[in-house]
């Protein structure tokens, strides 16, 4: 399988975003490093780690959008949860024994996640920036980064 490599036009614009589908876009990679060696402890480390992390992004996501005020929040909402629990039957398809569910969670994660970055995410930037231009001077970020992800940084 062949890494995903990051684009500019899957740039949202918005900082703190972008940083975390990159971060999505790592391990989606580091699930092609561990599907090569085909050792399925590491395989089924990297996939929870996965789930882990994108449930947090999209819960920080949904703060960001709430906060905001954006209009389509609770469709996109939905939209998450549909893929997180998609991703759960995948995970759980593998550790089953089907050892395939692990490439084809990889087609799925990497046509969703373009997809759903450039049209769902796209169309939320501009309440959030708009917010965050007003909210800078009250932490509110900072705060909501270290309750979500325990840092300053994501
Ligand atoms: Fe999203």
């Amino acid at each position: 399988m062949d890494y995903l490599e990051w684009t500019k036009d899957l740039d949202t614009g918005v900082n703190v975003i972008d940083k975390q589908h990159r971060r999505i876009v790592d391990y989606i990679n580091q699930l092609v490093d561990a599907t090569e060696t085909g050792d399925n402890e590491s395989i089924s480390d990297v996939f929870d780690g996965l789930i882990d992390y994108t449930i947090t992004h999209f819960t920080f996501e949904e703060g960001l959008q709430e906060k905001a005020g954006y209009e389509f929040r609770s469709a996109h909402q939905r939209v998450h949860k549909v893929f997180i629990k998609k991703l759960g039957e995948y995970k759980k398809d593998f550790d089953d024994g089907n050892v395939d569910a692990v490439i084809q969670v990889n087609r799925m994660l990497r046509n969703w996640l373009i997809n759903h970055i450039k049209n769902d995410d796209a169309d939320y930037v501009p309440a959030v920036q708009k917010m965050l231009g007003t909210e800078k001077k009250s932490g509110w970020l900072s705060r909501s980064l270290g309750k979500f992800f325990g840092g300053s940084d994501a």
